[in-house]
């Protein structure tokens, strides 16, 4: 039985004064040292705040962007434990490293309910080592600061990393609410899905969502595909699509998933116009044209208004909905309007609707959404596409041994 933290109640009751490390997912956008999207630190915060209530010494560990696996400012956590302290309502404790001096002291010094925050776990190069030995020599370091493990870092389950995996193997260990609820979301997407289920894929590559596609062909009713990834299609389907991002190797992967689509009869829906400029980001040169009429010297940056609204139509009488993957380039007004679109539609579901994690949440947010009116946002970008493609996540089956 869990609670509502997802917990399970037996392990909170056990946790009175004991060090509890938990594995967050705190990789949050920042420009410079501001914090510009806080989703996942406060959806990491139900499951710090219950085990600090429950009387837990509560030690975070959590990595921020892809340092090169050593110490440097540009990556460093301390904002981040500034924010969360203010969302907990309480002060955080910064540990100025991960497992050394620093790290030792600050969890020496917590009392019962308080938590500290570690400083970049990806600073040590033994957290995402391919070397089982040097990765456990730093699991052992990192689980000798606590007496149990709580995985709570959904966007990292799918990372055979010390932090996720190997500390697992040295510590009584949970799994913590928030990899508890995104699992129980994701699966009501693969395992008999209400229908009509519609997927919509956008984002700049086809490549990183082959597995994904593949997968959901085969449980989609139809998918729409928009973002930088839909110039592949287009062009496949034998159109120009002038300065556009465009991934030659993939065209007939491209056109095998039309085929096998048509044998399934899954639909998959293109843009019919396209927010097209004359170079990257410029808004002042953005117009619309038919999405089989890319002039030469433009790129496509957005689908059109007739494609956001067909979009929309076809998301009508979803029932069940995945969307991963902007529009078009949201982060400028000119642009934006594709991935409002679909946006909007998303929140008028009346079913299940997920938005999949990473620039697809940032998106929702940014456009200002209230984040209630979705179904689910999952903190997880490649994490909650690997599971979507049927992958094994390390992260989760070492807490099921
Ligand atoms: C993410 O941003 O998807 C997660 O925090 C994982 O980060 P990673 O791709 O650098 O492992």
């Amino acid at each position: 039985m869990t609670d509502f933290n997802g917990l399970a109640p037996e392990f909170l009751q056990s946790v009175r004064g004991k060090r509890v490390l938990v594995r967050s997912d705190l990789n949050v956008p920042l420009d410079g040292t501001r914090i510009t999207d806080d989703g996942r630190i406060r959806a990491s915060v139900p499951t710090i705040k219950a085990l600090a209530d429950a009387g837990a010494r509560v030690v975070v560990t959590a990595h921020l962007g892809r340092p090169k696996g050593e110490p440097d400012p540009a990556y460093s956590l301390a904002p981040v434990a500034a924010r969360l302290g203010d969302l907990l309502g309480a002060p955080v404790a910064f540990a100025g490293d991960t497992v050394g001096a620093s790290a030792q002291e600050t969890v020496a010094a917590l009392a019962d309910g308080q938590v500290a925050l570690l400083e970049n776990v990806r600073f040590n190069p033994g957290e995402t080592s391919k070397d089982d030995a040097e990765r456990g020599a730093f699991a052992d370091q990192l689980a000798a600061l606590a007496d149990a493990f709580v995985s709570d870092g959904f966007g990292v389950v799918h990372r055979k990393q010390a932090s996720v995996y190997d500390v697992a193997q040295r510590l009584p260990h949970a799994m913590g609410g928030l990899v508890a609820a995104e699992v129980a979301v994701l699966r009501r997407l693969t395992v008999d899905p209400e229908r009509p289920y519609v997927v919509v894929l956008g984002g700049s590559k086809v490549s990183d969502k082959l597995g994904v596609i593949d997968n959901l062909l085969g449980k989609a009713d139809k998918l729409l595909i928009g973002g930088g990834m839909v110039f592949t299609f287009l062009k496949a389907d034998g159109h120009e699509v002038g300065k556009s991002l465009l991934e030659e190797d993939q065209l007939d992967t491209v056109r095998a998933y039309r085929a096998r689509a048509e044998e399934l009869g899954v639909e998959i829906v293109l843009p019919t116009d396209i927010v097209v400029a004359d170079s990257f980001g410029d808004q002042a040169s953005a117009r619309v044209v038919a999405a089989d009429a890319i002039p030469a010297d433009s790129l496509g940056l957005d689908i059109g208004p007739e494609s956001g609204a067909a979009f929309a139509a076809a998301l009508a009488d979803a029932r069940t909905v995945f969307w991963n993957g902007p529009m078009g380039v949201f982060e400028q007004p000119a642009f934006a309007e594709g991935t409002r679109a679909v946006a909007e539609a998303l929140t008028k579901v009346d079913g299940l609707s997920v938005v999949g994690g990473g620039d697809s949440a940032a998106a929702v947010r940014t456009l200002g959404f209230d984040e209630a009116a979705f179904g689910h946002i999952s903190t997880g970008g490649g994490a909650s596409l690997e599971y979507l493609e049927g992958k094994e996540l390390p992260g989760i089956t070492v807490l099921e041994d």
